[in-house]
């Protein structure tokens, strides 16, 4: 069979900061806050960040590494060097489709204060928290909001990587940046915001449970974008002369430095305006327009750049989920690209309706005792990306070959990677038992147990049942 010159990015820079567009995103600027939030601040922010610095860089190296050297997206890698495993590829997409299931929905909301941010949203701050509840319960407007965010992603991964993906990465990822350090700023002098500093900053292990150790490692693969074939996908579209390690640093760098830089943003900040922490999933919306009340008509401006980059963040995040089952239907079911896009795209169109609706007007449909966009998030978080990350490591530590690994992350003996011992001994040993230490001690202490027995259901289902995929 002859084979298709494989689609590949456009340079350097367009790589990492496709990877950082996929990393960075909703997970760092409206979940990150509020699993610290809602988990203790401080000590999960350390616990996360050990297990981003640690377990969350090696995996990323392991993922670029299968991308790169197979030349195939997640089912294909896995499948190519052993057919037992293609499980684990397919676990990826269904994460796809089921974190699609919800981000939209978010990616909506976001889109949705754009607007609301000339609108009058910042003329009552003393409403704004109330605004964003009516706002999300209502059946309509957040439907809407989230269909456009969903055209948007359509649009831009039925272009294809060079054209779309990389173009919409490289302007806004920097404006982002900017912004979260000038709200940064004045939420650290606002009076009063001293105990949001020791909130993220002095740590009390006292109320560190299984489920903080679950919801940090949850966090690391989320924000990262790791344990679903994700960063293998966009590493299959790698250049050979790529250091991979190097990217994976950089990536993850960015990634954990823009999680930290929205914390700072929004805690001095809602201490100063004496909120609550651990309010949950409408912290930024309910934040950071506060801080811009208080600055008049540059407050507006200000507000709707913030959710025009906090958009485009999502964009270049939920871009990537959808790649990876297009990525999937291409290499492996030989669709074309277009027909990939639209048939998962419609697929997704049900789910996100479904989960808005899920805020309001579905309120009383419980799937497993959740409704359904918790259902989509919690499945995905807490259960399939530690345990696709936990896959990919046990993979790489003792069914591919040593020596092909040290081929691939040396680039052919051309570059150097003094880690390569530990890393592979991490890979190998270390996170398969870490994660399994973290999801059993977590899964056990959730209250959710139906539903991650339904998890782990589908995991061995699919382990079963996946060979003809
Ligand atoms: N990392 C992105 C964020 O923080 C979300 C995301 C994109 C993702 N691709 C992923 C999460 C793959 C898990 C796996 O918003």
């Amino acid at each position: 069979m002859e084979k298709k010159q494989r689609e590949s990015w456009g340079s350097r820079m367009g790589f990492i900061m496709a990877a950082a567009g996929s990393a960075v995103g909703l997970g760092n600027i409206w979940r990150f806050p509020y699993m610290a939030g809602s988990n203790g601040g401080s000590a999960f922010i350390i616990i996360y960040l050990v297990f981003a610095l640690v377990i969350g860089i090696s995996v990323m190296v392991g993922e670029f590494a299968i991308g790169r050297r197979t030349q195939l997206a997640a089912v294909g890698a896995y499948k190519s060097i052993n057919k037992n495993w293609t499980f684990a590829g397919v676990l990826g997409v269904l994460s796809a489709f089921f974190i699609m299931g919800f981000y939209p929905v978010v990616g909506g909301w976001a889109s949705a204060y754009i607007l609301k941010s000339f609108t009058g949203l910042l003329s009552n701050p003393a409403a704004i928290g109330d605004v964003f509840g009516a706002f999300i319960t209502s059946s309509v407007e957040p439907v809407v909001w989230m269909l456009i965010f969903l055209a948007a992603n359509i649009l831009i991964v039925a272009k294809g990587i060079a054209g779309g993906i990389e173009k919409a990465g490289k302007i806004l990822m920097p404006t982002l940046f900017a912004l979260l350090i000038l709200i940064a700023i004045r939420s650290i002098t606002l009076p009063g915001a001293g105990a949001g500093l020791e909130f993220l900053f002095k740590p009390d292990f006292s109320e560190v449970t299984g489920q903080t150790f679950l919801a940090a490692l949850g966090q690391a693969f989320f924000s990262l974008s790791l344990g679903m074939g994700c960063m293998m996908t966009y590493g299959s579209y790698l250049n050979k002369s790529e250091n991979l390690p190097n990217n994976a640093l950089i990536v993850t760098l960015l990634d954990t430095s823009v999680a930290l830089l929205a914390g700072i943003a929004i805690f001095p900040a809602l201490f100063a305006f004496g909120m609550e922490p651990a309010q949950g999933a409408g912290l930024v919306f309910v934040v950071v327009p506060q801080i811009f009340a208080e600055m008049g008509s540059l407050g507006v401006v200000f507000s709707a750049i913030f959710f025009i980059a906090l958009t485009v963040a999502a964009l270049t995040s939920s871009v990537s989920l959808l790649e990876v089952v297009v990525a999937y239907l291409m290499d492996q079911r030989g669709w074309a690209r277009v027909k990939a896009v639209y048939t998962a795209g419609g697929i997704m169109v049900v789910t996100g309706i479904l989960s808005s609706l899920s805020m309001g007007t579905l309120s009383g449909f419980k799937l497993l005792g959740v409704g359904i966009f918790d259902f989509f998030d919690i499945l995905t978080d807490k259960i399939f990306l530690a345990i696709g990350g936990m896959l990919l490591a046990i993979f790489i530590g003792w069914f591919v070959k040593r020596e092909d690994l040290e081929d691939e992350l040396t680039n052919g003996g051309t570059v150097k990677f003094g880690l390569f011992n530990i890393w592979y001994a991490l890979m190998k040993f270390v996170i398969p038992l870490a994660v399994l230490v973290v999801a059993v001690m977590g899964i056990i202490s959730i209250e959710q147990t139906g539903l991650m027995i339904f998890g782990l259901g589908v995991i061995v289902v699919l382990a079963l049942f996946s060979k003809k995929l």
